[in-house]
């Protein structure tokens, strides 16, 4: 997709020579013929940068710049100066623009920093996002023969660009699949960009897709990209798959045929190149069948189908799981295990799966630091937690010994925990769900060490 440049100038002369020198270079090209204007384009639509003079009659392009930062509109900025304001193109550099141009320009000057300032502002973007999942480790563990049937079908899928649609149950690691994949596509330039399709909002799926023009709705106050168009080069992991309403399963459909869609309330088409990754603990076969999810939609997403393996189908890995999250990178470090307690976990079925012991290994590093801990430990904290299914196998609760406090405490996390998975993964919708104050329930989160998408 082409980058979208404002040229903002008073006068109409070099604004048209500026427009058309960069519309030859296909750049997608708006022009203001004052700040004003161009605040209020600025207020409407997103561009990828903005080009400015800075003297013009009313308001400068110094005070535009202002107003923009002020109201929270990083867009990458160029500047222009003329004769004597080379001082306030310095003010500008400092107030965030980019770089800054003298007149007279030269054609292959203006188009040289365009088009650094544009990679610019893509390589910032794209080093905030890897910022971003520097404390995020990607690496899939696993050597048992489950796992490296799976790595070795990401190899061979994840090059082809073909659509993948990931199966799973909860906390398997889809995630990371999906990651892993999105890593050794050929030739992506682009990021991996999430939507987890359970966690929004119906009513604001389309928008989280396609983005929205300012005024499309009540509450768009100004215009937004949507995952498509940020994803553009890249790709777009739709999570959740079988959460996405009706309604946009067609409109989902004709972006996978077309690879075009409209922002809401916008009129222009826009075009994106972008790998679908869709990831679901669902039964979209049996969705299908008994018409809750569109079958030419199945099948367009479905070119390659990965099976993510629950962890009790591969209790081997457990051991090097736990190395890995009892690594320096985690937060699980200095937990040290007896070989008895690695057998007591691996007895277990781990119904949470990955995130389950994952978890699991975190809660006993707090509650056992440095000590060797032994089978009987596993086996009680199991007992206690709430994720686990298990019923206790004999004497009713009174008889666990345990205080009420700490039976009710386990009962409330066990159904936070149902809530939040039943939610998308959503802490947010949970606790919505559950008709319970927000941030209480965040906070019992903290306090119960319960994870969950903070939305
Ligand atoms: N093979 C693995 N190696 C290392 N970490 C893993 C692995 N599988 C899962 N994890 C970890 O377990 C947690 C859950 O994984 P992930 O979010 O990818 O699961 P998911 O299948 O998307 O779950 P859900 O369906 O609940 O969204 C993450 O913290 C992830 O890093
Ligand atoms: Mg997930």
């Amino acid at each position: 997709m082409s980058a979208r440049i404002l040229i903002v100038d008073d006068e109409r002369d070099l604004l048209m020579a500026f427009s058309r020198l960069l519309a030859g270079e296909s750049y997608d090209v708006e022009t203001a013929t004052s700040a004003e204007q161009a605040l209020e384009l600025l207020d409407r639509v997103s561009f990828d940068l903005v080009l400015t003079d800075l003297s013009m009659p009313q308001m400068d392009g110094l005070d535009m710049l202002t107003r923009m930062r002020q109201r929270g509109d990083a867009t990458p900025t160029l500047v222009i100066s003329g004769n004597g304001t080379v001082e306030h193109a310095v003010r500008a550099v400092k107030l965030g623009a980019l770089d800054f141009l003298e007149k007279p320009i030269h054609r292959e000057r203006l188009i040289l920093t365009v088009q650094n300032a544009l990679r610019y502002a893509q390589l910032q973007e794209v080093h905030g996002r890897l910022q971003a999942d520097v404390d995020h480790d990607k690496t899939l563990v696993g050597h048992g023969a489950a796992m490296q049937k799976l790595r070795a079908l990401i190899g061979r899928v994840a090059p082809s660009d073909g659509r993948v649609l990931i199966m799973g149950e909860n906390g398997t690691g889809k995630e990371l699949v999906a990651a892993a994949i999105h890593a050794g596509s050929a030739g992506s330039t682009g990021h991996c960009v999430k939507l987890n399709c359970g966690a929004v909002p119906r009513d604001l799926v389309e928008s989280e897709l396609f983005g929205h023009e300012k005024g499309a709705f009540t509450g768009a106050v100004a215009a937004r990209k949507g995952r498509f168009e940020v994803a553009d080069g890249g790709t777009l992991m739709l999570d959740e798959i079988g959460d996405m309403p009706m309604p946009m399963q067609v409109k989902l459909l004709r972006v996978l045929q077309e690879g075009q869609f409209e922002r809401v309330g916008g009129a222009r088409t826009l075009k994106v190149d972008v790998r679908v990754i869709a990831a679901t603990n669902r039964d979209l076969g049996a969705m299908v069948d008994d018409g809750s999810f569109r079958e030419d939609l199945y099948y367009r997403l479905n070119v390659v189908t990965l099976h993510v393996p629950p962890l009790r189908a591969r209790k081997e890995d457990i051991p090097l799981l736990i190395g890995h999250f009892t690594s320096p990178g985690h937060k699980g470090f200095g937990l040290r295990l007896t070989a008895e307690a690695v057998e007591a976990l691996k007895a277990y079925d781990f119904p949470g799966n990955v995130r389950e012991l994952e978890n699991l290994t975190e809660r006993m590093a707090i509650l056992f630091p440095g000590e060797a801990v032994s089978a009987g430990l596993i086996q009680e904290v199991l007992a206690s937690s709430g994720i686990s299914h298990q019923k206790p196998s004999r004497g009713t609760l009174y008889e666990s010994g345990r205080s009420l406090r700490d039976l009710l405490h386990d009962i409330e996390r066990q159904i936070m925990v149902e809530a939040i998975a039943a939610n998308g993964n959503s802490k947010g919708a949970a606790a919505l769900a559950l008709g319970t104050e927000r941030s209480h329930f965040y906070k019992k989160c903290r306090q119960y060490g319960i994870r969950g998408a903070d939305n």
